[in-house]
Order: C-alpha cells, then structure tokens, then sequence
C-alpha cells in the first residue's frame, strides 16, 4: 500500500455543532494523520468552483450555500491508502446508509448536511489539497 494525502473538509453541520474534535478523533484513531488544516469561511465563489464538477446537478445551489453557512475545517489527512480509507472511515453520502462507527452514521444529520467531504480518487485529492494548500503548509 502506498503512502496519499487526501483533502478532507468538516462542513458547516459539524462545525456549528461543534464536533470538529470528534470528527477528526474517528480519523486519528483510524490511523489517519493531519499534516494540514485551517478553519475558513467559504465564498460563494469558492465554494462553486470547488464543486464545479457538480454545476449541472439539481442540488448544486443548497450544496454551494449549506457550504457557505458557516465555518468549515480543510485538512490535509495523511496515511496507507489515505484516499480510499478516509472514504471508508467518512461513511456513505447518505447517512441512513452509512455504515455503523462511521463519521456520518456518527454525526450527520442528511445527505446534504452530511458533516464530512473527503476526495473520490487520487487525481482529485492533487487538485483538491492545491485549491487550499500550499506545498509549504502541510507538515508531515
Ligand atoms: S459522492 O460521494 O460524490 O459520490 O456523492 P454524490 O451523491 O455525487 O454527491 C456529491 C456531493 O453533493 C452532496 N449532495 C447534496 N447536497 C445537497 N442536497 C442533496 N440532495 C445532495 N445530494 C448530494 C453530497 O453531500 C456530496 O458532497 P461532498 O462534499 O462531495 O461529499
């Protein structure tokens, strides 16, 4: 198994209701590492671009302004595997569907609130972590 890096957001639900520190105890203890974070508030703009690849889907605006309700966390989760296990560990979209243990049977609320994003592939974790970070603000 090879070594990743994966951008990981805690969303809107999960920061107002002040679970950051949970959220990211199940990734901890799940082997996973914070090389990078800060807390920020999402523009519209930033947010639309972020979800680009979602622009034609019916939810794009509540998913564009849910993310610009609040604060979120973007980090920067280090380990084996990292892209795919932080999806494991983050559990399904849908929390009804989610596994038991996972951040979002755990925490979150609905599909949309849903607490946690984390990237889909290798490729998209690269572009994702640059949208944020700079090479020079992750510290292994
Ligand atoms: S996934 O995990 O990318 O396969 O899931 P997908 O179903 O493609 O959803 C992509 C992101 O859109 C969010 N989403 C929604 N937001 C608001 N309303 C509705 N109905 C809705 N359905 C999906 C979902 O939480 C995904 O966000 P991220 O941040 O990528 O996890």
């Amino acid at each position: 198994m090879a070594l990743e890096r994966t951008l990981s957001i805690i969303k809107p639900d999960a920061t107002r209701r002040n679970l950051t520190g949970k959220v990211n105890t199940v990734f901890e203890n799940a082997g996973l590492r914070i090389v990078a974070q800060k807390r920020i508030q999402l523009t519209e703009k930033q947010a639309g671009a972020f979800y680009e690849v979602h622009k034609d889907r019916p939810f794009f605006g509540e998913l564009v302004s849910f993310m610009c309700s609040a604060p979120v966390v973007v980090q920067v989760l280090e380990g084996e595997n990292a892209v795919a296990h932080h999806r494991d560990v983050m559990g399904a979209t849908n929390p009804a569907e989610a596994a038991e243990g996972t951040v979002r049977k755990l925490y979150a609320q609905s599909i949309g609130e849903n607490s946690v994003h984390g990237s889909d592939s290798l490729e998209n974790a690269k572009r994702e972590i640059s949208f944020f970070f700079a090479e020079t603000e992750i510290l292994p």
